[in-house]
């Protein structure tokens, strides 16, 4: 199999490519990213020299780019592209219309105007927030209405009915599967895990917003890359599968686990102003994909926290280096005035 992979040097994208690869022994990845300040080569050094993978920097945005690698008889394409980060959706949603939605469209239109490509699976790697915030009880199902409440959540739900739209009205063999939140090697510090794990060791403090309260489901992005893999090979082409780690945990306790696995004193915690639109909680009713497909989480939260620390601990150049520049700009004009 040849698999067209779109956002391969982010983080989820990257630990699927050495997933595919090392899995699949027959197959191979084209990747196509654009490595925004996302995007990180690095992350990809491993296989980089594989006959069996290669990479071009693009845009999903970009038309010609994206109808010129369909036609090189690929057989699936895995759309991990996207700006995935919520805070920055709220400080400038333009990039997000532009590649989370336009750039989907883009894509989906390329598959239809290579007709020979009609049978090319096309499976678009969304998330659990497009259904918006629950209560203190219940799940999202596959049949929860979409209501998304920040621009990031709202240009992945706008792109899954594109994606909809596409199989019902011109036959695409699409998937869409709704993930709730990864952690694990190679995400980028500016999300909840890394960021205070980084943060711990460098002895800065840990932003907490609001009251910590809020709740999230965290997978481990192996087990996420596992539940792709079932859905590509597996799924029902028009078919939405929630993915979800059976791990809620409040924020705070998620930061008190890691100064706890670091011996860092709490007092490093500090509570600041409240993200805009906040969602209260997440969670995941993963019984479709369990049932019809057999896929389930095996990584236990306490298990892959442990392993994740040690990694960041193991490779702190990783980090450090995204850490300095252009990103403590962004750090200091999101924490600095908090
Ligand atoms: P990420 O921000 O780490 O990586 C995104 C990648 O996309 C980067 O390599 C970036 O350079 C690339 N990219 C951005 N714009 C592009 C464009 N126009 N053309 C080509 N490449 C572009 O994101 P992630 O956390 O790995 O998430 C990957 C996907 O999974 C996203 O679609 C996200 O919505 C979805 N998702 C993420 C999570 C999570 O917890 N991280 C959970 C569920 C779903
Ligand atoms: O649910 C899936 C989604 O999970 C993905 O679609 C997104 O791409 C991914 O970024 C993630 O979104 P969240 O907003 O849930 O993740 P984030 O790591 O930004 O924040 C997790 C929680 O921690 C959230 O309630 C906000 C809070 N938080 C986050 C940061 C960065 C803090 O309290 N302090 C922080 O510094």
């Amino acid at each position: 199999m040849k698999i067209f992979v779109t956002g391969g040097c982010g983080f989820i994208g990257s630990n699927f490519i050495h997933y595919v690869l090392k899995n699949y022994p027959d197959y191979s990845v084209i990747n196509v990213d654009e490595l925004t300040y996302a995007g990180n080569l690095k992350n990809l050094s491993g296989v980089s020299q594989s006959p069996r993978y290669s990479f071009l920097k693009g845009d999903i945005a970009d038309s010609v780019l994206m109808e010129g690698v369909i036609r090189q008889e690929i057989d699936a394409i895995v759309n991990f592209a996207a700006e995935s980060h919520v805070d920055r959706s709220i400080e400038d949603p333009s990039r997000f219309m532009k590649t989370n939605v336009f750039g989907t469209f883009v894509l989906l239109e390329a598959i239809r105007k290579t007709s020979s490509s009609r049978s090319i699976r096309f499976l678009h790697v969304s998330t659990d927030e497009v259904y918006g915030s629950l209560g203190a009880a219940g799940a999202f199902t596959e049949e929860t209405p979409m209501a998304p409440n920040s621009p990031y959540s709202a240009s992945k739900a706008s792109s899954d009915l594109m994606v909809r739209a596409y199989h019902h009205t011109f036959g695409l063999a699409t998937l869409i599967t709704r993930c709730s939140n990864n952690y694990g090697p190679y995400q980028f510090p500016e999300k909840l895990i890394p960021l205070m794990i980084s943060n711990a060791v460098e002895g800065r403090e840990l932003p907490v917003y609001g009251d910590g309260l809020q709740v999230r489901d965290w997978i481990h992005v192996e087990d996420h890359c596992r539940a792709l893999d079932v859905v590509l090979h597996q799924g029902r082409a028009g078919e939405v599968y929630n993915i979800g780690g059976q791990s809620e945990r409040t924020n705070l306790s998620v930061v008190r686990t890691i100064l706890d696995h670091l011996d860092k004193p709490h007092s490093l915690i500090r509570f600041v102003k409240d993200r805009p639109g906040h969602d209260r909680r997440y969670a995941i009713d993963f019984s479709k994909i369990e049932k019809t497909l057999g896929w389930k989480p095996l990584i236990l939260f306490e298990e892959g926290i442990r392993q994740t620390i040690v990694w960041y601990q193991a490779h702190p150049e990783w980090w450090m280096e995204i850490k300095t520049g252009a990103y403590l700009d962004y750090y200091e004009r999101m924490y600095g005035n908090r």
